[in-house]
């Protein structure tokens, strides 16, 4: 009924790093030639665990913007915008939060684990617990059907998906909705009627997924009929309501598993990070200084690349010849560690510099970023509008 579209939103809680660029950017970035994209900074997220300094957001959010930018995310093929700024968000995440059962909140694995982690931060507030229906909203609001996420984030996807599928079964009942439905079916016309009812049974009695994708690609190729019925009929291929919200699907992104300067994931927490535009002369210092393996204390010691933070980065950066190089030269002694780091060093330099020069434009001239963020968010918007507008109707809250 709806097209495919992406979904997906980054907290703004601080600059990005060589991390989210190998593990989620460079995967949008595939993402956005192949479908229609929305990608959002949640800065009401990011409230949720920073109420008590929310002056750090600002500062954050453009960042991360200009990060994605630097990165090849492309504003002519992807929607980029701003949560706070779409204000439908707050109104569906409040619509949402009141059939969502607390217990559905409460077993969300990352909730209590969080609170006990965070220790430093109160967050047992009612923003803290309703995060999965914020994110919810985030997704629905766009009718996205596919949400690129990480391992971490598949349980919010999955409640996501449950408070649609509640939703669409409280609200998505209409009086004479069978009645409705047939003649809707009627309107297709005798062939296309008839193939309609044979895939809707082949599902419904069958469980014959197939025959569900045809009489949905059937139903999208009905040009004439009105949207409603189309609704309708959508809803009754599975069942006896009207789809209104979207399920979506996680779209796992493969772990690439970025390694840090010490050996760990890359990660703010780990405090091993090398940042997305860090600067030249730092990044290097870095490298320089990370350990290698400990049993070569000296350069004419042999050492073993397997127990090396270094080989891992070799890994992620340098090409094959030079990874034979580095085990011939690493086992036999033949070059000590600094030389060892240098290509590594050169790898990351060349990759952050077309980063630095994409970015260069948005510093050099903060209103290019500002435009382009007006932009996303007046596209949003008009998503998140007609979902709401038919949000509000079945619940009933489309009078004046
Ligand atoms: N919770 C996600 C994270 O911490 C961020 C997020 C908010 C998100 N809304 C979303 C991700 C919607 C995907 C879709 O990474």
């Amino acid at each position: 009924m709806f097209p495919d579209r992406i979904f997906s939103g980054m907290r703004p809680t601080g600059p990005l790093h060589l991390g989210h660029y190998h593990g989620v950017l460079k995967n949008w970035i595939k993402l956005q030639s192949e479908y229609p994209c929305f990608f959002c900074v949640v800065d009401l997220h990011a409230l949720t665990t920073h109420y008590e300094t929310p002056d750090v957001i600002e500062n954050n959010v453009w960042e991360v913007l200009i990060d994605w930018l630097a990165s090849g995310i492309d504003p002519a093929q992807a929607t980029l915008f701003i949560q706070s700024h779409v204000q439908e968000h707050a109104e569906l995440s409040l619509i949402l939060g009141m059939s969502t059962p607390l217990s559905w909140l409460e077993r969300v694995p990352t909730y209590k684990e969080q609170i006990e982690r965070l220790h430093d931060k109160d967050l047992g507030t009612y923003g803290f617990l309703g995060y999965p229906i914020l994110m919810a909203a985030d997704i629905l609001l766009y009718r996205a059907s596919l949400v690129p996420v990480g391992e971490d984030q598949v349980p919010h996807v999955e409640i996501t998906r449950e408070i649609a599928r509640r939703f669409n079964y409280l609200y998505g009942r209409e009086p004479g909705f069978e009645d409705k439905a047939n003649k809707a079916a009627r309107k297709l016309g005798g062939k296309r009627c008839k193939l309609y009812y044979e895939l809707r049974n082949a599902y419904q009695q069958e469980g014959n997924e197939e025959a569900l994708e045809q009489a949905r690609a059937l139903l999208q190729e009905a040009q004439s009929l009105l949207m409603s019925d189309r609704e309708r009929l959508f809803g009754y291929l599975e069942g006896s309501r009207k789809i209104i919200l979207v399920e979506p699907q996680a779209m796992l992104t493969k772990t690439s598993r970025m390694p840090g300067i010490n050996g760990q994931k890359m990660s703010k927490s780990y405090s091993n990070i090398i940042g997305l535009r860090e600067d030249r002369i730092s990044v290097e210092k870095k490298i320089r200084k990370m350990p290698t393996d400990s049993a070569r204390a000296r350069r004419s010691d042999p050492g073993d690349p397997n127990k090396c933070p270094v080989w891992q980065l070799h890994q992620a950066y340098t090409n094959p010849a030079t990874h034979e190089w580095v085990w011939r030269s690493c086992r036999n002694a033949e070059t000590g560690c600094l030389e060892c780091k240098q290509p590594v060093i050169d790898e990351i330099l060349l990759e952050q510099q077309m980063m630095l020069e994409r970015a260069q434009k948005y510093i050099d001239d903060p209103s290019l970023l500002r435009a382009i963020i007006a932009d996303g968010c007046d596209k949003a918007r008009k998503l998140a509008h007609e979902t709401m507008r038919d949000v509000r109707e079945a619940i009933g809250l489309a009078y004046s």
